[in-house]
């Protein structure tokens, strides 16, 4: 019998008939909005954001049998379990406990009996002490001169999630420093770093929560020897972000300063933790960190606090689930109307694709319904300009979008066709929903827009650290909702070992030939042994 569809989840197969009846002509999308109410009905405004899913297809008997599925699905609990410590990461046996990281209460949160809130709010504290010696002149490198540039040097959840806030953020006057991501293990990325960077005025920041992806320790090690070939000190350029007992975790290996990210925080979940802290509060100042946190902090008891029907991320995840499974959307765009938020469909890719692309329940039972949905996105209107010919006339699929009322820059206001820039952008910004939902009938085909495209609008007052941090906290708690619906476990993430694995039995290899030139490649099978002959022949 099936995961979903059996007896004991009877809402389920209630939703799967009713999605045959929002298939019906009478309730396009076109038809929907001609209810004058719809914008009432179907929208939220909580935290200091607008959610708007009038434009979903969605109707009220839709929306009952979702939540519905939220109350059997237990989700407000299982999220109330999350926060206070409970090891709801099943398979690795061990809390998730991101909101921790961002939780300016007194509440104690135990893990093992034992209170985790006072060693969170000394890692902040070491943050911002060390920050401001930074700032200072305290601490220079090693002849001496102040720091002007900070380089993270991470990957996947210890990269993009900073790379997202910092760039959302880069318009803020009186930046501290600048920033830069050595991410990728191209030589390309390497290579543009340092020729842009004076070595001696740089700080390098290795992120990694088990010190040993190999990305990340051959950037490391690519920077330390260069900084040595200048004649610097490598231990007074670099600083780690690691979890205790991690091999980065190794005081005989002195750096500048080193702070802990715990293990009951997963990578893609670790943006509010000193993951983020240090080179954010290094390139922005730690108040702007700390204002980044409280937004994170404000929208997490929005998710633990407000009823089901009022909950913004709840329902964002109902909506998601509906569309994938219902309506079978196997995709979902994020499309943010203000450049600087241009990473947040990378970071999102991340933390949704890696949290929920899963086959199995958290107790190990396969799905028989596909969980997890394809992300991608870019800002409008640039997106209008390359794919959007698919989202209006060929194969659909849910898009979010992203509006900001208020631009950092207000101060240029010239008009182009009687409307400013912000403004502009904002017609589109209305406009694409309205097109994508009602269509429009042509007696040419080719002009024909079939309509009934679903999407959802989220507004944000400006582009403040807190509302990017109400932002980000925004897709954790609706990603980690989807979850609990599918009933997997969004925090662990075997899915990407296999590629690893191999990658290690080819550089194995790879190193061997680089020992001894006469080596053959003779193990590997023979699509590999091609690439790795055209490789080190350098030849195509
Ligand atoms: O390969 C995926 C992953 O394990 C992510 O989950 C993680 O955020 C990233 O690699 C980097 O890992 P680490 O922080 O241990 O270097």
């Amino acid at each position: 019998m099936s995961q979903f569809k059996q007896a004991k989840d009877p809402v389920w197969n209630r939703l799967i008939q009713h999605a045959e009846v929002m298939n019906r002509p009478e309730k396009h999308l076109k038809r929907l909005l001609e209810d004058s109410s719809r914008l009432e009905k179907f929208s939220l405004k909580s935290a200091n954001i607008f959610y708007d899913f009038s434009r979903q297809r969605v109707d009220e008997k839709a929306m009952d049998l979702l939540f519905e599925l939220a109350q059997f699905r237990r989700l407000k609990q299982r999220f109330a379990e999350m926060v206070s410590g409970e090891k709801v990461n099943v398979t690795e046996k061990r809390p998730a406990l991101h909101t921790a990281a961002r939780d300016f209460s007194d509440r104690p949160v135990f893990v093992d009996g034992e209170d985790v809130m006072p060693s969170i709010r000394k890692v902040r504290e070491d943050i911002k002490r060390f920050v401001s010696n930074v700032h200072e002149g305290n601490l220079s490198g090693s002849t001496g001169k102040p720091f002007n540039t900070v380089v993270v040097i991470g990957i996947g959840g210890s990269y993009l999630g900073t790379e997202f806030v910092a760039n959302a953020l880069q318009h803020l006057p009186d930046k501290k420093m600048d920033v830069l991501f050595l991410s990728n293990v191209d030589i390309h990325n390497f290579g543009k770093i340092v020729s842009i960077v004076d070595i001696e005025r740089t700080l390098w920041v290795i992120i990694s929560k088990s010190f040993s992806t190999a990305e990340t320790m051959a950037n490391a090690n690519q920077v330390r020897t260069h900084i040595m070939e200048k004649g610097l000190d490598p231990a007074k350029h670099f600083v780690t972000v690691t979890s205790k007992g991690s091999p980065g975790d190794d005081p005989s290996n002195p750096v500048l300063s080193s702070f802990h990210m715990f293990d009951f925080i997963g990578g893609r979940y670790s943006v509010t933790s000193a993951v983020g802290g240090v080179p954010l509060s290094l390139y922005l100042g730690y108040e702007r960190f700390e204002g980044f946190l409280k937004g994170a902090e404000e929208m997490d008891r929005h998710s633990m606090d407000s009823p089901e029907r009022e909950n913004i991320p709840l329902v964002a995840a109902l909506i998601s689930v509906w569309n994938n499974n219902f309506l079978k959307y196997p995709a979902q765009a994020i499309i943010p109307y203000a450049s600087p938020l241009s990473k947040l469909a990378a970071h999102v890719q991340q933390l949704s694709m890696e949290s929920n692309g899963k086959s199995v329940t958290k107790d190990g039972k396969r799905l028989d319904e596909p969980a997890g949905g394809i992300i991608f996105g870019e800002p409008g209107t640039n997106a209008q300009h390359s794919f959007f010919q698919l989202a209006h006339q060929g194969r659909p699929f849910p898009i979010d979008f992203i509006g900001v009322l208020h631009p950092h820059y207000t101060q240029y206001r010239n008009q182009s066709k009687g409307v400013t820039n912000h403004q502009e952008l904002w017609s589109n910004f209305i406009a694409q929903p309205i097109a994508l939902a009602c269509g429009k009938v042509d007696a040419n085909p080719a002009k024909s827009f079939s309509g009934n495209r679903p999407s959802s609008t989220l507004l944000l007052y400006d582009l403040s650290p807190e509302n990017i941090g109400r932002v980000l906290s925004f897709y954790e708690a609706k990603t980690v909702f989807e979850a609990f619906i599918w009933d997997i476990n969004p925090f662990d993430q075997f899915g990407v070992e296999l590629g690893k694995v191999l990658a290690t039995d080819i550089r194995k290899e790879m190193a061997k030939k680089n020992q001894d030139r006469s080596h053959s490649f003779e193990n590997v099978d023979p699509i590999s042994k091609y690439y790795m002959d055209t490789l080190f022949s350098g030849s195509l």
